[in-house]
C-alpha cells in the first residue's frame, strides 16, 4: 500500500517578519504516514510556528519543508489545501448550521460523512442533545458553545476531507481527559494511513504519540516515546513533573 503524507523539516530556520532573532532554529525532524507525531514545550517554544509552516502560512527563512519529498514552496496553496487537514488553536466557527460549519471542510460532505466525523470528534452527543440537531444554529464565533464544543467541532471539519496530513494545533487542550484520550483512540482508528501532527501543552495528550518531538525556545531538544523521554531528557521531564 502507497503512503501518502510524509512530512520532513530539514534544517529549518524561520524568523517573523522585522524579528530580531529566529524562532526556530535548525528544525530537522520527519512526521510518517499512520503515526501520530506530537510536540510539546512550553509556552512560547515555537510549536504552532513549527506546524503553521507545513502548509506554508510562512515560508522557512532557511532549509526547506518537505512533503513526500517535494518542497513546499513548489507546491500551490490549492494542493497544500487538498494534502492538509489543520485544526487551528482557535476554532474559526461561523453563523450558520452545524452541518454547514462542518462542509466548510468539504462542500459536498453528506449526512452521513458529517455524523461519522462528528462520531469520530466525540461530537456526536452533545450535537445530537440539541433539538435541531445537524441545523442548530452556531452564532458567530461559536459563542453558544463551549471551548471543548468548539475544538470538538472544528475536529470533525477537518476529518470530513480526509487529508493525508492532520495538523491539531493545540486541539485538545479544552477537553476533560477521559473526551482526549476517546478522542485520540478514534483519530487513530478512523485516519488510517494519515500522517497525525499534534501540538500539546500537556503530557497525557502525548503520552501514546509514536514520536515526540521536544521543543526548547525555537529548538528541538529531544526526539523519542514518552518512555524514552522520560528516562534520558531533563527538559521532558520538567515537563512531565510541572
Ligand atoms: P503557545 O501557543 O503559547 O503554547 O506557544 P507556542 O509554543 O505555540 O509558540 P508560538 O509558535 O505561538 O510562538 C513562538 C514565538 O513566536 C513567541 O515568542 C511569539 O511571541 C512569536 N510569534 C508568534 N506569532 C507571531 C507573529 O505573528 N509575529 C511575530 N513577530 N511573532 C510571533
Amino acid at each position: 500500500v502507497d503512503k501518502y503524507g510524509f512530512v520532513e523539516f530539514q534544517n529549518v530556520t524561520f524568523r517573523y517578519e522585522g524579528a530580531e532573532k529566529p524562532v526556530l532554529t535548525n528544525i530537522s525532524f520527519q512526521a510518517k504516514p499512520g503515526e501520530t507525531t506530537a510536540v510539546i514545550g512550553s509556552t512560547g517554544a515555537g510549536k504552532s510556528t513549527l506546524v503553521k509552516l507545513i502548509p506554508r502560512f510562512y515560508d522557512v527563512e532557511s532549509g526547506a519543508v518537505l512533503i513526500d519529498g517535494v518542497d513546499v514552496r513548489t507546491m500551490s496553496q490549492k494542493a497544500l489545501r487538498n494534502k492538509i487537514g489543520y485544526v487551528p488553536q482557535k476554532a474559526s466557527l461561523f453563523s450558520g448550521t452545524i452541518a454547514e460549519n462542518i462542509q466548510y471542510g468539504k462542500q459536498t460532505a453528506g449526512e452521513d460523512e458529517i455524523l461519522k466525523a462528528l462520531e469520530t470528534a466525540q461530537a456526536i452527543d452533545f450535537v445530537s442533545e440539541k433539538e435541531d440537531g445537524l441545523q442548530s444554529n452556531i452564532d458567530q464565533g461559536g459563542a453558544n458553545l463551549s471551548g471543548g464544543q468548539k475544538q470538538r467541532l472544528a475536529i470533525a471539519r477537518a476529518l470530513v476531507r480526509k487529508p493525508e496530513i492532520y495538523i491539531f494545533d493545540d486541539s485538545f487542550s479544552a477537553l476533560d481527559y477521559k473526551t482526549d484520550a476517546r478522542l485520540r483512540s478514534a483519530l487513530k482508528q478512523e485516519t488510517g494511513n494519515s500522517t497525525i501532527i499534534i501540538v500539546a501543552q500537556r503530557v497525557n495528550t502525548v503520552i501514546h504519540a509514536d514520536q515526540i518531538i521536544v521543543l526548547n525556545e525555537g529548538t528541538i531538544a529531544g526526539v523519542g516515546t514518552h518512555r524514552e523521554l522520560l528516562s534520558e531528557n531533563r527538559i521532558y521531564q520538567e515537563i512531565v513533573s510541572s
